[in-house]
């Protein structure tokens, strides 16, 4: 079990005052009134008993039974502190409920911050970040909570019990030594398993995350389905199952040690405060103490020896949130991974590959072999090849989600990574491979590309027109208002080219000077396939535009086509070029043939 070290304390201070500065942020005038009422209620129990003393003492000397005046307004004095503690409690909750959500807001909103200023794809694709963000999501719709409740109630815990042990000097100053000396075992007992309870959480982190992973797959549609035809329900199920239990035996044990552990500790805590009971009822003669003086020191023992107990659960659970907050530091101190550069351009007319050698992070072999090609004009460039061969990755150099780890991306001439990374992609329009389907509105869908400015509905229309989605979208209902997916109320489902075609629009929506297509129309139908390809340089008017397909015999325009193999370009120039050789691009162009030939003769 690892000990609490200076190192590990030092931590804990300068996370809490980091995150005191996020406190601060959130809400000043109401820090500084919950801070306020905190140290009122921290005295309330001291004031209380001393007013009982008083009462007790004067009582003592009352020669009858009849309430003196002065006995009345002491009683009153009690009340007083008594009423105060009932009416700041709900006051405190009531700004502390305020604090939390403007916390949770902020600490969100710094790490949605984050998620805007990660620039790279390698980031996106570590396990490590896997894992912060799982423990982000799942952890900081409350974990603000407790750090608030945890650090105001540590502080009235800490000048209740500051106060007691201050009053408790009178009757002997090693009575609150004693004290504390009975109760400290425990403090430290229970910030170190508080410790090793967070570092277990945080080791168990991957299995939750396969857990969820496993229960998902009955959650989500598209794997719904799947699990339904294949029948593997009851395999995800027991494979979730028993990543539970792993994670349950070690919570479990974590806990049980937690409970004995108190327990024991408990009781020496118990033997030091009665130790000093004793003590105190010894001098009773001898010192001619007070009745008053002797309750009150009952009442001084049982608060301090209760609060100096609430202090440390408390300050457990504080250390056990700044654990976690210093995590959420670290994920939102997150620097950028690629280097930024500062060259604006006006727009991109042309992309050289000088030598480009790339792998993948955490891969050994390369995606790119000494890669070099040009691309330039307001011209259309197209790169085929086989699955695999590194058509995307292409693209996504291109885009900068990744560096080379050999030679240069040019871009107009500069190398790209002097380029001011967000400046250089407002330039570029892209439709992914795997493009995403939102569940938005079709309007949001489509001008989500473009939110520099207010969608511009002609714009959306023509975008629609263009990918030949424009006569279905009119015969909705909310017509570009309708919610698409089924996540949302009254959305309605597409088909997959549908999506793809939604994809395209908002591609189109996007002005650019560099259009990137990746498999643009994988998913369409012949016919709209047709359309597509007859649009294409309507498409890609006035721009330099990349194009990634399998659908070669469709390039019969292209003003250059780069064919790869295993990461280099094997074979380059125009379609009448390329058919005339005898290579790949021709072996692609009969493949292409003989499908279309084998799909008419499907039955046979
Ligand atoms: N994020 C990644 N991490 C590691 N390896 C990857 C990653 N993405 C792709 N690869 C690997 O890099 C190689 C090239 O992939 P790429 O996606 O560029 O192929 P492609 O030519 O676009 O293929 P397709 O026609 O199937 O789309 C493949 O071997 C693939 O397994
Ligand atoms: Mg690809």
């Amino acid at each position: 079990m690892k000990k609490p070290t200076f190192k590990s304390t030092k931590l804990f201070l300068k996370v809490l005052l980091k995150s005191f500065k996020l406190f601060f942020i959130a809400g000043k005038a109401q820090l500084i009134l919950l801070l306020f009422f905190t140290i009122i209620q921290g005295l309330v129990p001291i004031m209380i008993a001393q007013s009982t003393r008083t009462i007790l003492d004067s009582l003592n000397i009352l020669k009858d039974s009849s309430l003196t005046f002065a006995v009345v307004i002491l009683v009153i004095t009690w009340g007083f502190w008594n009423l105060i503690n009932f009416i700041i409690n709900p006051l405190s909750l009531h700004i502390q409920g305020n604090l939390t959500d403007k916390l949770i807001l902020s600490c969100n909103l710094k790490a949605l911050e984050t998620m805007r200023r990660i620039n790279d794809l390698s980031t996106m694709e570590e396990s490590r970040f896997f894992d912060e963000q799982q423990l982000l999501e799942q952890e900081l719709a409350w974990r603000p909570v407790n750090l608030i409740v945890f650090t105001f109630s540590f502080i009235r815990g800490f000048i209740t019990v500051l106060s007691m042990m201050v009053s408790l000097i009178p009757f002997h100053p090693l009575i609150p030594v004693l004290l504390l000396l009975s109760l400290m075992p425990q403090a430290v007992q229970l910030y170190r398993l508080q410790q090793e309870a967070f570092e277990n959480m945080v080791e168990r982190n991957p299995l939750s995350r396969k857990m969820q992973y496993w229960s998902h797959l009955l959650l989500e549609r598209t794997t719904f389905r799947e699990a339904k035809i294949f029948g593997y329900e009851s395999y995800a199920i027991s494979k979730y199952q028993n990543l539970f239990s792993q994670i349950y035996e070690k919570s479990s044990a974590d806990r049980k040690k937690k409970t004995v552990s108190t327990l024991m500790f408990f009781i020496i805590g118990a033997a030091g405060s009665t130790a000093c009971f004793l003590w105190v009822i010894s001098q009773f003669r001898t010192n001619n103490l007070s009745i008053g003086s002797i309750g009150l020191f009952s009442t001084y023992i049982i608060i301090s020896s209760q609060s100096f107990i609430t202090l440390i659960q408390d300050g457990a659970l504080l250390y056990d949130t700044c654990l976690f907050m210093d995590k959420y530091f670290s994920f939102i101190d997150r620097k950028p991974a690629l280097k930024n550069g500062t060259i604006k351009l006006k727009s991109i007319s042309s992309i050289e590959f000088r030598n480009v050698t790339f792998y993948y992070p955490g891969t050994d072999h390369p995606a790119l072999k000494n890669l070099s090609f040009k691309m330039e004009g307001k011209k259309q460039y197209a790169i085929v090849g086989e699955n695999g061969s590194g058509k995307t990755t292409i693209l996504n150099l291109i885009c900068r989600f990744y560096d080379p780890q050999e030679g240069q991306v040019l871009i107009n001439g500069y190398p790209l990574s002097s380029l001011e990374i967000n400046s250089y992609r407002t330039h570029i329009s892209m439709l992914f491979q795997d493009y995403a389907r939102y569940e938005l509105t079709a309007k949001e869908n489509i001008s989500i590309s473009d939110t520099s400015k207010e969608p511009v509905v002609q714009k959306i229309n023509d975008s629609l027109k263009n990918s030949g989605l424009y006569n279905k979208f009119s015969t909705f209902a909310d017509g570009i208002d309708q919610q698409l997916g089924k996540k949302f109320e009254n959305g309605t489902e597409l088909s997959g080219g549908e999506w793809q075609k939604v994809a395209l629009a908002r591609s189109l929506y996007r002005d650019c000077s560099l259009f990137i297509l990746d498999e643009p129309s994988s998913s369409m139908d012949a016919i709209s396939q047709a359309v597509f390809w007859k649009n294409i340089s309507e498409y890609t008017k006035n721009k330099l535009s990349v194009m990634v397909t399998h659908k070669v015999s469709s390039l019969k325009n292209t003003d250059c086509i780069f064919v790869l193999k295993n990461g280099s370009v094997a074979e380059q120039g125009k379609h009448s070029q390329l058919t005339e050789q005898n290579g790949l691009y021709s072996g692609l162009l009969t493949a292409e043939s003989m499908e279309s030939v084998t799909s008419d003769h499907a039955d046979f």
